[in-house]
Formats: C-alpha cells, structure tokens, sequence
C-alpha cells in the first residue's frame, strides 16, 4: 500500500519504501525481507520476539553494526544491510 507521506530507505544498496512511525523491522518485512542475519550455520534468521529481548534482527544501519532493527524508527534515507550482505 502507498502512502503519500512514505519515504525510502535503502537495503544492501535497494530502495524500499517505509512509513512514519514505522521500524526497520516492519518496514524489511513489509517489503518481503525475512533474513535479517544469519545463524553460526549460515541459516536465515529475522526477527523473533519484536520487542528487544532476542538477537535475531540486528542489522547494520548507516555503517553502525548490530542494531536492533524491531527498536529502530525508520528514518529518510538511512542505509541498513543485512547480515551477509556487507
Ligand atoms: S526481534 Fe527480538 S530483539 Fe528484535
């Protein structure tokens, strides 16, 4: 759905669109982003709880690693990458 005041973020160098007030978290899955990070095995994790008591959704966002994308506000224009994309 677009909204007239979204904006974009980018994605291991892709725009998606996001939505004030919206996380990061929301915004990637939003967009069809499930793998966040990967386990030691290289399996795909996203995010778990949504509340900041896991690890499963850190992400890199504008060159700061493992940040919380469930507690991160989506802003204009930051970059996040996910894990296994830097
Ligand atoms: S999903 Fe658990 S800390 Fe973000």
């Amino acid at each position: 759905m677009h909204s007239s005041d979204s904006f974009l973020i980018e994605v291991n160098g892709q725009p998606i669109e996001a939505r004030p007030g919206q996380t990061v978290a929301a915004a990637l899955v939003a967009a069809g982003i499930r793998a966040f990070r990967r386990s030691p095995t290289g399996q795909p994790r996203g995010p778990f709880c949504g509340m900041g008591m896991c690890f499963e959704c850190l992400v890199t966002v504008d060159g700061q690693p493992n940040v919380h994308a469930c507690l991160t506000p989506a802003r204009p224009g930051m970059k996040i990458i996910t894990a296994g994309q830097a």
